[in-house]
């Protein structure tokens, strides 16, 4: 049994992409929903790979949290208003969204083709849309709920992935004015830019070998702490703003980044200079 400080005690909450990539660490989803059961809610984990949810139920459990995995593909509305009525039936309730899917990919304005463009947006923009299209009218009736979308600094700052960056910048003005529509009804949402932290799902899509500890270097010293983020920092992040400790922030956005969005990349270039490229 883990220690808890219960910051979400007694909570429900959807997490969508609770599932991790598989690989060594852990993703933002995966980290999220641990960390909200940890803090004493009960979690519905949404994946398309249900058992990549049930490895996260798993670790859940092992510590003595409440959670069920829901299997869905967060881009069709019929199974995110299903995902919705699953939270309600299993646990009575729903307080906390945590919208996480997301998948970047690589492309300028003239390369990225209509295909490339479209899925980014239905990944990144039309899963968070959805889930919470239909998760907003049951926090409405209970009198109040929290939001937590999972943007990225690709919104804020350019890095060649173009329709991964559009779709998380329509995340944050998505968060903004369901701020504003729903504050009125007790609903907080905001929206999170992590940085270059290192997922099972960065791993993955890395070229393995010295190329791969070269690029993890490079993350960790990016950053004003030259240390490397994990999902767990994003986990721990989204509890807060998902828990009541939160409870006069909305429309915000919370940057976990070790502060690459507060300094010239010119700055940072002697820590850079520091690795040697393999
Ligand atoms: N890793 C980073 O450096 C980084 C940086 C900034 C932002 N982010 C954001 O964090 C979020 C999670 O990243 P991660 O690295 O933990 O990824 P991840 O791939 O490990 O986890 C995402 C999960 O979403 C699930 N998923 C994908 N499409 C789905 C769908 N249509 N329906 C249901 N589930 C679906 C996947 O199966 C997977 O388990 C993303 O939104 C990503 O853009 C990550």
């Amino acid at each position: 049994m883990v220690e808890r400080a219960g910051r979400v005690e007694g909570k429900v909450a959807i997490v969508t992409g609770a599932g991790s990539t598989p690989g060594p660490g852990v993703g933002t989803g995966k980290a999220s929903a641990v960390v909200l059961a940890r803090e004493g809610a009960s979690v519905l984990l949404v994946d398309l790979h249900a058992e990549r949810a049930q490895e996260t139920m798993e670790m859940i459990s092992a510590e003595g949290g409440r959670a069920e995995v829901f299997a869905a593909d967060v881009t069709k509305a019929v199974e995110c208003e299903a995902m919705v009525t699953a939270a309600v039936e299993a646990f009575g309730t729903l307080d906390i969204l945590v919208n996480n899917i997301g998948l970047a990919s690589l492309g300028t304005v003239v390369d990225t083709t209509e295909e490339a463009w479209d899925r980014a947006l239905d990944i990144n923009l039309r899963t968070a849309f959805l889930a919470s299209k239909y998760s907003v009218p049951v926090m409405v009736e209970k009198g109040g709920g929290a939001i937590v979308n999972i943007s990225s600094i690709s919104a804020l700052r350019g890095d060649g992935t173009l329709a991964y960056s559009a779709a998380k910048g329509g995340l944050i003005a998505m968060t903004i004015d369901m701020a504003y529509s729903h504050g009125r009804s007790g609903i907080r949402v905001n929206a999170i830019a992590p940085g270059h932290i290192t997922t099972p799902m960065v791993i993955s899509v890395s070229a393995p070998g010295a190329r791969a500890e070269y690029m993890n270097a490079l993350r960790s010293e990016a950053g004003l702490l030259g240390t490397p983020g994990t999902g767990w920092d994003v986990g721990w992040a989204a509890t807060f703003l998902a828990s009541d400790e939160a409870r006069w922030i909305t429309g915000a956005v919370l940057p976990v980044e070790s502060g690459v969005l507060s300094v010239t990349p010119l700055m940072m270039a002697p820590y850079l200079r520091a690795i040697p490229e393999p």
